[in-house]
């Protein structure tokens, strides 16, 4: 890698609260080294047609505490295509850009490896609110994904309680069963259904009758979008079997509303960090790279080993999960 001079840095996927904060600290600290900074719109639809800013200190002020991505971001299925990334490419040599920040989840770490082999020097920073991107144990997004759908267990136990009704709550998380399964074991669920484990209807019936005949006055499933039986199919099944279940269920599907809002102070702070690590990694050399966070400390792992590998689930969490649901 050249002296580098100037850098760019986009936002891709689905947004994740604390994406600002990982681009004011890779901003201020590229700045801080006297490289300039270009902010890329809509992250890699926006950098094919040319859609960059110059960012200052300024323009990433006030913005750590919003949720969502200042630069704005896209799915860019294009992007798979080699022309679109040669494309894409070119606009960053028009723009004199040496080196390039991608902050995003599995789908934008592919492309900044497919970047990368193009010989763009690229660092990744790992963020997405599903959890499921090797090379982090943790992804800037899921702690404030994880309390807002913990809010809404709160919330609804109470009702549960007072209707003595079962509930179901349906997580993201796309094929991966993280979010459902911290939120079921931090929430005290009475059942989580995740796509890494299927659990039939009749099990969740089961359990969830099992609740209320051990003293319960609720019964709580959490189910991971991605699971073979999400909430659609689950809620069917029980209304089809209704006669035979006796017990009320309803069905709420959090969707979207985990990824928005205010990012807690992890999440802050986790951005702040793998944003600083990015700068980091560049000053260093380092390149084709994703920036996470392992052990405790801010790491780089080779996008050759994230791109594509889905983060796998501790089983002993789901092991604990079923103890404690008793
Ligand atoms: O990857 C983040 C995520 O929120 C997944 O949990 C979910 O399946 C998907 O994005 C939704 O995508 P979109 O916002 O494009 O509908």
């Amino acid at each position: 890698m050249g002296v580098i001079k100037r850098i760019a840095v986009l936002t891709s996927g689905g947004d994740a609260p604390g994406m600002n904060a990982a681009i004011r600290a890779v901003t201020r600290c590229a700045l801080a080294q006297d490289w300039d900074v270009l902010g890329v719109r809509r992250g890699y639809a926006g950098l094919v047609e040319g859609e960059v800013e110059p960012l200052t200190g300024r323009s990433v002020s006030n913005i750590m505490q919003r949720g969502g991505t200042m630069l704005g971001s896209a799915r860019c299925p294009e992007f798979e295509k080699e022309d679109t990334r040669r494309e894409a490419l070119h606009r960053l040599k028009e723009n004199r850009v040496d080196a390039l920040v991608v902050i995003g989840g599995n789908g934008s770490q592919a492309g900044a490896l497919a970047l990368a082999e193009m010989g763009v020097p690229v660092v990744g920073v790992a963020s997405t609110i599903d959890n499921d991107l090797a090379g982090s144990e943790i992804t800037i997004g899921v702690d404030t994904a994880l309390n807002i759908a913990l809010e809404a267990i709160d919330r609804l136990k109470t009702t549960a309680s007072s209707h003595q009704r079962a509930f179901l709550v349906e997580v993201m998380g796309r094929k991966c069963g993280y979010l459902a399964l911290m939120a079921g074991l931090a929430g005290g669920a009475e059942i989580v259904v995740i796509p890494e484990r299927e659990t039939s209807p009749e099990e969740v019936a089961r359990q969830l009758r099992a609740a209320y005949e051990r003293g319960k006055k609720h019964a709580l499933a959490v189910v991971a979008e991605g699971a073979l039986h999400n909430a659609g199919k689950l809620d069917a099944w029980f209304r089809e079997h209704s006669a035979q279940i006796g017990f009320d269920l309803r069905t709420t599907t959090l969707g979207h509303v985990q990824r928005g809002g205010t990012p807690t102070a992890f999440d802050r702070l986790l951005g702040t960090r793998l944003g600083a690590g990015a700068v980091a990694a560049l000053m260093r050399s380092e390149q084709g790279v994703l920036v996470g966070l392992n052990e405790g400390r801010v790491t780089t792992t080779s996008l050759t080993e994230v791109a594509g590998v889905r983060k796998v689930i501790d089983p002993e969490l789901f092991r604990l999960a079923s103890v404690l649901e008793q």
